[in-house]
């Protein structure tokens, strides 16, 4: 734990300050807000692969699905920890340095504040590691091929692991339990219902946002008015 927990602490904030320092020799055009922004979003993407190739270890090797601990699923938190807390200062970065060109211009309590009160605050941070991939709109390739097949990737991926993830769930207990699956929601306690419906509540409202945003894309390709 101690360890996993160090590792970590030094591991995400080391990667994002190496990459900001490489793109800076690599791309010494791009300024240093382009920088963070791109850099704070491949840790991210490092981070959700981690997560992702975790999950599916740990669902390979359990086989009872109530009684079954394995190590990984408890040691994935001692990452996330430091992980959320290095992401924090992170999106207060980017935060900044956006704002910097309108209004703040040092770090101040009132920049820390205006971060803090930015209320939708949650959902964007969701939707930016959700394009972690995709090309800036200032990088002119909105319209490129490989823009429209990492919106689709996103589509697709945020759709197994956060909404199939639940059904898949309850399919899982339906299976232990040996009962149908529409069985589950009233053997389990009511809190495990409460809390399940509290978290795909939002994550089907990011999805909605999501396929919003996708449709324009979409229908806003030159392709399709030529059609
Ligand atoms: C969600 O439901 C599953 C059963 O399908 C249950 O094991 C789990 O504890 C629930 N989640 C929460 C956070 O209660």
């Amino acid at each position: 734990m101690w360890q996993t927990l160090a590792i970590a602490s030094v591991v995400f904030p080391g990667l994002f300050a190496l990459s900001v320092r490489s793109l800076g020799w690599a791309a010494p055009a791009w300024s240093l807000k382009d920088r963070i922004l791109l850099s704070s979003r491949m840790v991210s993407s490092i981070q959700a692969t981690m997560a992702t190739v975790s999950g599916i270890i740990v669902v390979l090797n359990c086989k009872d699905v109530v009684h079954d601990r394995y190590w990984l699923a408890v040691e994935y938190v001692w990452v996330i920890v430091p992980y959320m807390i290095y992401d924090i200062y992170v999106m207060y970065l980017c935060h900044w340095h956006k704002s910097k060109d309108t209004s703040e211009k040092k770090h101040s309590l009132a920049s820390v504040r205006s971060f803090l009160e930015k209320d939708r605050l949650m959902v964007t941070h969701h939707l930016f590691i959700l394009v972690v991939l995709t090309p800036v709109a200032q990088l002119k390739m909105q319209d490129t091929l490989l823009h429209k097949v990492n919106g689709i990737l996103i589509l697709v991926t945020f759709f197994l692991c956060r909404i199939v993830l639940f059904p898949f769930m309850y399919g899982a207990y339906a299976r232990h339990a040996g009962i149908p699956i529409y069985m589950v929601p009233f053997h389990i306690p009511m809190h495990c219902n409460v809390a399940n419906a509290s978290l795909i509540a939002p994550q089907l409202y990011w999805f909605m946002l999501i396929c919003r945003k996708a449709v324009r894309l979409y229908s806003s390709s030159p392709s399709n008015k030529n059609r």
